[in-house]
C-alpha cells in the first residue's frame, strides 16, 4: 500500500530517503521558479476535517511546487455538515480521479480507515489524526534537528544517534509527542518526556523514551527542547492546569532557555500560545526553530508525495488503537 498513516510504520532507511530527498526539495525554494514537472497530471486532495494553519498550507505549497493538481476540501461549507459520512465523502473524491489524499481528522484512526479499507484506490497521507499521529510533521522536525545539529550536507544519509531531545507539556493529547517519539527513536535518538503527570497518557511507560517531571533539571542536557500547546479543545475544564501554574513549573522562558547548552534549539509545531508554554523572548530568539520548521515541512511534504506517487512502499504495520 502506497500510504503514510504513522511515524512508526518508517524504518530507519524510510526515513532517511524522505530527509535526503527533503533535502533535494528544498534546493527548489532556492530557484526563480520555485517547480518541478514531476507530478504534472496527478491529482491530490486535501481532506481537512480538522482546523490546520501550517500543514493545509505546507501541503498545498508541496503540491503545487510538483505541479499536481490541487483540491481543498474543508468539512466546514460542505456536505459532511448535512451528515455525509468519511466513505461517501471519500469515494465522491475517487469518482473524480484521485491520486492522493492528504487527511486530517479529528478521529484517532480515520486515515488508516480509509487506507484499508477498499473504498479508494488513492495513496492516503495522513495530516493528523486525533490524539494518534502526524507523521509528516514528526519528519520535518527530524529535518530541522539534523540540519541543526547534524549539518545540512553532513547530515545526508545520517540519523540522529544519540541527540538527546526533549518533549515538554501536554503529552496526553499530542500526535505530534507520539510521532516524534517513534520516529526520534528509530533516528537513534535519546528522548525525555516532560509533563505534568495528569497530562501523560496510561501505557506511556511502554513508549521508547524516559519522562521526568523536573524541567530545569533536563534542560541542561538536552540537544533540542520542543514545547507543546496545551490542547485545551480536547481537555475537560475541569481538569484544565491553570495558566500561572503550568508556565511556572513547564513553560520556556528566557531564565530556562539559558539553562541550555549553547549549541541547543527550541522548537515548536505551532500553533503557539505565547505567556503559556513559551514566552515572546524565547519564540522571537534566535533560537527557536518554529518558523524554520514550517519552511522544512513544505519539502519533507513533497519529498513523501514525490515518494508514494513514484511507487514507494512504507508498510503500514501499525493499527491505531481504536481500531484493534
Ligand atoms: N503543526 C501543525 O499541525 O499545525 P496546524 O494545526 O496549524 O496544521
Amino acid at each position: 500500500q502506497r500510504h503514510l498513516i504513522s511515524a512508526a510504520d518508517l524504518t530507519r532507511d524510510d526515513a532517511i530517503r524522505i530527509l535526503d530527498t527533503a533535502e533535494e526539495m528544498s534546493r527548489v525554494a532556492d530557484r526563480p521558479i520555485k517547480k518541478l514537472p514531476t507530478l504534472r497530471g496527478r491529482t491530490i486532495v486535501n481532506l481537512f476535517f480538522e482546523d490546520s494553519t501550517r500543514t493545509r498550507i505546507s501541503f498545498e505549497a508541496a503540491e503545487k511546487r510538483l505541479s499536481a493538481d490541487v483540491i481543498n476540501f474543508s468539512a466546514k461549507g460542505s456536505s459532511v455538515s448535512k451528515g455525509e459520512s468519511l466513505k461517501d465523502t471519500a469515494q465522491t473524491l475517487e469518482a473524480m480521479g484521485v491520486d492522493a489524499v492528504v487527511i486530517r481528522h479529528g478521529a484517532s484512526g480515520a486515515p488508516y480507515r480509509l487506507a484499508n479499507s477498499g473504498w479508494i484506490d488513492a495513496a492516503v497521507v495522513n495530516a493528523g489524526d486525533g490524539t494518534h499521529q502526524h507523521p509528516t510533521q514528526a519528519l520535518l522536525d527530524a529535518f530541522t534537528m539534523r540540519r541543526r545539529l547534524v549539518g545540512r550536507d553532513a547530515g545526508l544519509g545520517q540519523d540522529l544517534d544519540g541527540r538527546r531531545i526533549t518533549i515538554v507539556g501536554d503529552i496526553l493529547h499530542s500526535r505530534v509527542a507520539r510521532s516524534n517519539v517513534d520516529l526520534l527513536h528509530t533516528l537513534g535518538a535519546e528522548v525525555t518526556l516532560v509533563a505534568p503527570p495528569t497530562l501523560l497518557p496510561v501505557g506511556i511507560e511502554s513508549w521508547p523514551c524516559e519522562i521526568s517531571y523536573d524541567l530545569d533539571a533536563t534542560l541542561p542536557k538536552s540537544d533540542a527542547v520542543m514545547m507543546l500547546r496545551v490542547q485545551r479543545e480536547r481537555m475537560n475544564a475541569a481538569f484544565f492546569p491553570t495558566e500561572r501554574e503550568y508556565s511556572r513549573r513547564y513553560g520556556l522562558d528566557g531564565e530556562r532557555m539559558a539553562r541550555m547548552p549553547e549549541h541547543s534549539i527550541v522548537m515548536h509545531p505551532g500553533p503557539m500560545v505565547r505567556g503559556m508554554e513559551i514566552t515572546a523572548e524565547v519564540a522571537d530568539s534566535d533560537r527557536c526553530t518554529a518558523i524554520e520548521q514550517v519552511a522544512n515541512g513544505v519539502s519533507i511534504r513533497m519529498a513523501v508525495l514525490y515518494l508514494l506517487l513514484g511507487g514507494a512502499v512504507f508498510e503500514t504495520k501499525n493499527v491505531p488503537d481504536t481500531l484493534q
